[in-house]
């Protein structure tokens, strides 16, 4: 089983919403030929499990994950397509348990102390907070840090190019997560050039600042 720290090490998870299987494997390319190599592809198009599918498939070198997995169906239809991790928006311990008894690594969403101690009960160390820049991006993060040391996060939710570099210099945060490199509309036009090069932007910025 991978870990999340594996899953985030380039810095950056994409949030992909595919509206066409189609559309899967030369998003997938794309983004790994500017140094994204996972992506959280969402359950909010009818499209989701078959571009999970077909990524799993025919990239192995891209960790394919899902994305918006709100109840138990969501979950065993990414991991039956071949999720290697499970990114929800929200804390529900019983998707958690189950996520953690299939041995998929699973970031629930929180924004308060009551659902980090939730997901702490069933062992989790890092946290998507979303929607980040809606509940006091940093500020919030640093906040929770007090009374929380041990865990890390993944923001998601209003990050982009402009903003993720004041992220990247905090070491709580694992890896940011956003859609600014690969909108609906990038894929809708086929701008799989454009979502290279904006990854590429990513990652080397993630780069500079880590190292
Ligand atoms: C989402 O779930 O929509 C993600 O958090 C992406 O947010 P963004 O579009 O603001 O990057």
């Amino acid at each position: 089983m991978l870990t999340v720290e594996q899953v985030a090490a380039c810095g950056v998870v994409p949030v992909v919403v595919l509206e066409d299987e189609a559309q899967a494997v030369p998003t997938a390319k794309a983004l790994l030929a500017g140094g994204i190599n996972a992506m959280e592809i969402t359950f909010r198009t009818a499209a989701a499990k078959g571009s999970i599918a077909k990524v799993a498939r025919e990239v192995p070198e891209m960790i394919v994950g899902a994305g918006t997995v709100v109840n138990l169906q969501n979950l065993h239809d990414a991991v039956d397509a071949g999720a290697k991790f499970i990114v929800c928006p929200g804390s529900d311990p019983e998707l958690t348990a189950e996520a953690i008894k299939l041995n998929v690594p699973i970031t629930p969403g929180v924004v308060t102390p009551s659902e980090i101690m939730m997901g702490l009960k069933l062992g989790l160390k890092v946290f998507k907070f979303f929607p980040a820049e809606t509940f006091g991006g940093l500020k919030t993060i640093k906040a929770l840090c007090g009374p929380f040391p041990q865990i890390k996060f993944l923001p998601t939710g209003g990050i982009n190019q402009a903003n993720a570099a004041e992220y990247f210099k905090n070491p709580k945060i694992l890896a940011v997560g956003g859609s600014w490199m690969v909108t609906k509309d990038m894929v809708a036009a086929g701008d799989f050039e454009g979502i290279t090069a904006k990854s590429k932007a990513a990652t080397d910025l993630f780069k500079e600042i880590r190292g």
